[in-house]
């Protein structure tokens, strides 16, 4: 038997509705925020996630699904979906009319170790803000993710957050880092061992040597920043607060991608089962590096397979919606095509309709009416179909009554 492959699941039944119940309420949360669409390929040239994301990350030299076409061309299967749209924007000059704010949804694939919370397909929702340095977007793409958090009924979770300053501010501290690190470094992990002259923030997050007490004193990015990095971090801080959001500074976050300029935060849940449920930041020289313009941006993504988790795991009873208004059953063959008919007509009324045209029981036609969650179930035998009046049952109070075709629509307003 071919089994799916390791670090990917199936998304049906229940799972299906809660994904989908997850999607559209980002997609509603983006949309009252002024949000628009952006969809871009699942596959794009190699060199995008080098330049983009950054030759020294984790996710670029150990986690992408690299592949050469048939024309000998090097592509890669999207890890994230930043470098993407950034491209799209260079490419397409959406640039030309600013501010440009973008959603999307969809499937990223990194080459990770499988566990709970963590896949080689994940599913990311997220934004990018291109347009605006004020720290007023900071704040704004910040609780943004915090609000629909909160609707979703994630109540304990935290903002993490830090600045991380400009590529000139970072050379400084990645030499202090140095310093701090490189008489100890032997007893790091192999990993941190080859970080420390490429990349040595990363040290600062690594999951085995995070109680190394070197990592524990490190000097802080914060003491780092200049003059304007600060202020326009005080600024982000100032208005979350006055928007009461629930936030932390940690000088050790540094984010696992290259291009962050400055303001960088995550969403973690207070159990933090998994790490972050989403993650994000400036990058006002991601355009630049691609060869585009100068434009600063700022954005985040939500994993949703680890939003569910967390749905899950907090049993958060989400409003499904998955009743069905109307189950219609016949009591023999002969009324099915009046049986289609009416069903045609209700779901052109905008109802949501099942019938049952099967050789089975009524009982067992009643219980599939149970299953769909029905509402109203309508019973068409001979007599009904020849005098136009249908039996209704009202599948909560198993009332019945007859009611006219014509006043179907009636009873439903009321009913429904
Ligand atoms: P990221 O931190 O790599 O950022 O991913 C964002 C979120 O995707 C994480 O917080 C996590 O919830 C989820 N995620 C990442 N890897 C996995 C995995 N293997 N399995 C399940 N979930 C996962 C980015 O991707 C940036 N592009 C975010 C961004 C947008 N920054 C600016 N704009």
């Amino acid at each position: 038997m071919i089994q799916k492959l390791k670090g990917t699941y199936d998304v049906y039944g229940d799972i299906s509705k809660k994904h989908d119940y997850v999607k559209k309420l980002f997609q509603a949360v983006c949309e009252s925020y002024n949000y628009s669409y952006i969809e871009t390929p699942l596959i794009e040239r190699s060199e995008l996630y080098h330049r983009g994301v950054g030759e020294t990350t984790d996710i670029v030299t150990k986690e992408t699904y690299d592949f050469v076409d048939r024309g000998n061309r090097k592509n890669t299967i999207r890890p994230e979906a930043t470098a993407g749209v950034a491209r799209a924007i260079i490419e397409d000059k959406l640039y030309n009319i600013l501010p440009l704010k973008l959603w999307y949804i969809g499937s990223m694939f990194r080459y990770e170790r499988p566990q709970k919370g963590r896949y080689r397909e994940l599913r990311q929702m997220g934004i990018e803000s291109y347009g605006s340095n004020d720290p007023i977007m900071d704040a704004e793409v910040i609780s943004l993710g915090v609000n629909f958090l909160k609707e979703l009924g994630l109540r304990d979770v935290k903002v993490v957050l830090n600045s991380i300053g400009s590529m000139q501010t970072r050379e400084k501290y990645k030499k202090a880092l140095i310093n701090h690190f490189k008489s100890d470094i032997d007893n790091f992990c192999d990993d941190c061992k080859n970080r420390l002259d490429k990349n040595p923030l990363r040290i600062l997050d690594c999951k085995i040597d995070c109680n190394n007490k070197l990592v524990k004193n490190a000097p802080s990015i914060l003491d780092y920043l200049n003059e304007e990095e600060k202020d326009h971090f005080d600024k982000v801080k100032k208005y979350l607060d006055s928007l009461d959001i629930d936030y932390e500074v940690d000088d050790t976050l540094v984010r696992g991608l290259d291009y962050y300029t400055n303001t960088v935060f995550e969403y973690v849940t207070k159990t933090n089962e998994f790490g972050s449920i989403g993650g994000g930041g400036r990058y006002n020289d991601l355009l630049k590096s691609l060869d585009g313009p100068d434009i600063p941006a700022i954005g985040f993504a939500f994993g949703l397979d680890r939003i569910i988790s967390e749905i899950e795991s907090n049993e958060i009873k989400l409003n499904l919606n998955d009743e069905l208004d109307c189950y219609i059953l016949t009591i023999s063959e002969n009324e099915n095509g009046y049986a289609l008919n009416l069903a045609q007509k209700l779901r052109m009324c905008g109802y949501k309709i099942d019938l049952d045209l099967s050789n089975k029981n009524m009982k067992s036609k009643f219980k599939e009416a149970d299953r769909y969650k029905a509402k109203q179930i309508i019973i068409i035998g001979e007599e009904e179909a020849s005098s136009n009046e249908l039996t209704i049952r009202d599948n909560l109070t198993k009332e019945e009554r007859k009611v006219a075709i014509d006043d179907i629509i009636d009873y439903f307003d009321v009913n429904l």
